[in-house]
């Protein structure tokens, strides 16, 4: 797993002879989980082809402004929504100069002025350039709107001088970028959160579950990691990778979540319920596969522990958040929910939509709240996660 998980990076190429490296920075990205598109300057095409640069990310790059073929299919505004972070690589003396300028006559200026992520260039030029009045001013400028400026190193370069002005190399680069994404609102902080299903024995080969992904719980507990905290995951069967800096705990039945979920409790901040716990088990189970004699048979199942209500009958409590997944009435009942169980706040899930819930990986939720109702935009579950824990962070 890498430290870049789903995140989605927008590469920008300037004209430089160190453009060439960043065809190898689109794989370093890659290897470290993100997902990469690429933006070239005309001056870029010049140094490295966007065939190359296409083949190895995987998508259609992305090189002129004013082409309405490449503006209809993903154009400047849509490329600059859809980055989370935008790392020029080499950011060349002229680009850099524009951009300082708020120039925004190529598609990777636009791009950059549009864009509401985190800009990050790494300069790349002669040592000469690299020590004129102007660039440092120019450098000066963007850090002071809060632009990352990475490198450059030193060494010798293409031209035949010695001094700095070297574009850093990508690992460095990849590993630059990741603290951009620890954003600390929850540093010091210890988040518990359950996910994914329960499955709850029949007998040695049977069990009753449900479709639960663990998807919405997995990026929520990702995001708590990216903000800093002390993040905690109690997760039924699922198959899901586990986020960087996330602590897995794996358990199997409800029984084991509510054990598991007590004994992480002390000293804990926020606690999230996006778990799917079966409400239900098997009153009896058997130790050996039950046999199909007769043509009919019955179960009966008892109540399994409620974790979140436990929670947050704790006499020292965390803030507890819990889902909702309702078919009708989502308001009405996840206020209902809320109340009925001594809930923070309940994240309220319309589960009859097919376009977002359960095992898709978009969703849209209304965030209730003692104070009131915050209805959240239909995002990926990892946007979505990220917004969640922005505000829930809030509450602390
Ligand atoms: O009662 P209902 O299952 O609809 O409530 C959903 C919320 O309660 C979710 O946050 C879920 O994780 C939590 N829950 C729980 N233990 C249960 C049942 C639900 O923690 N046994």
């Amino acid at each position: 797993m890498g430290s870049l998980t789903n995140k989605r990076v927008l590469l920008g190429v300037t004209g430089g002879i160190a453009a060439y490296k960043s065809a190898d920075l689109v794989r370093r990205l890659q290897d470290a989980g993100a997902e990469v598109r690429v933006v070239m300057t005309p001056a870029a095409r010049e140094f490295i082809t966007p065939l190359t640069m296409q083949a190895l990310s995987g998508n259609p790059v992305h090189t002129s402004l004013l082409d309405t073929d490449a503006e209809a299919a993903m154009g400047h505004i849509e490329l600059a929504r859809w980055a989370d972070v935008v790392v020029v690589a080499p950011a060349s003396a002229d680009f850099i100069a524009k951009l300082a300028a708020g120039e925004g006559d190529n598609l990777l200026l636009a791009v950059c002025l549009a864009t509401p992520a985190q800009v990050a260039i790494a300069p790349a030029m002669n040592q000469g350039m690299w020590g004129k009045q102007s660039t440092e001013d120019n450098l000066h400028t963007l850090q002071r709107r809060g632009m990352a400026v990475f490198g450059p190193s030193e060494g010798s370069q293409a031209c035949g001088d010695v001094g700095l002005g070297r574009m850093l190399e990508p690992l460095d680069i990849v590993a630059a970028l990741v603290p951009l994404f620890a954003r600390g609102v929850l540093s010091g902080r210890k988040v518990v959160i359950t996910a994914g299903p329960t499955r709850e024995a029949i007998d040695p080969v049977r069990y009753i579950s449900n479709h639960s992904s663990g998807k919405m719980g997995y990026a929520l507990a990702e995001a708590a990691a990216e903000a800093g905290a002390d993040t905690w995951l109690v997760s039924g069967p699922t198959g899901l990778p586990c986020p960087d800096r996330v602590n897995l705990v794996s358990v199997t039945t409800a029984q084991e979540m509510l054990d598991t979920t007590l004994g992480l409790m002390n000293g804990c901040d926020l606690f999230v319920g996006a778990a799917a716990v079966a409400d239900y088990r098997p009153k009896k189970q058997w130790s050996q596969k039950i046999k199909k004699h007769s043509d009919a048979m019955t179960l009966e199942l008892e109540k399994n522990p409620d974790i979140i209500a436990a929670v947050s009958a704790l006499p020292s409590r965390p803030i507890t958040i819990g889902f909702a997944a309702e078919t009708e009435h989502l308001i009405e009942n996840a206020t209902k929910k809320r109340i009925a169980k001594r809930l923070d706040g309940v994240i309220a899930n319309d589960v009859s939509r097919s376009d977002i819930g359960f095992n898709s990986d978009d969703n849209q939720v209304t965030l209730v709240l003692d104070s009131g109702i915050e209805e959240m935009p239909v995002l990926s579950k990892n946007q979505l996660a990220r917004v969640l824990i922005d505000r829930l962070a809030q509450l602390l």
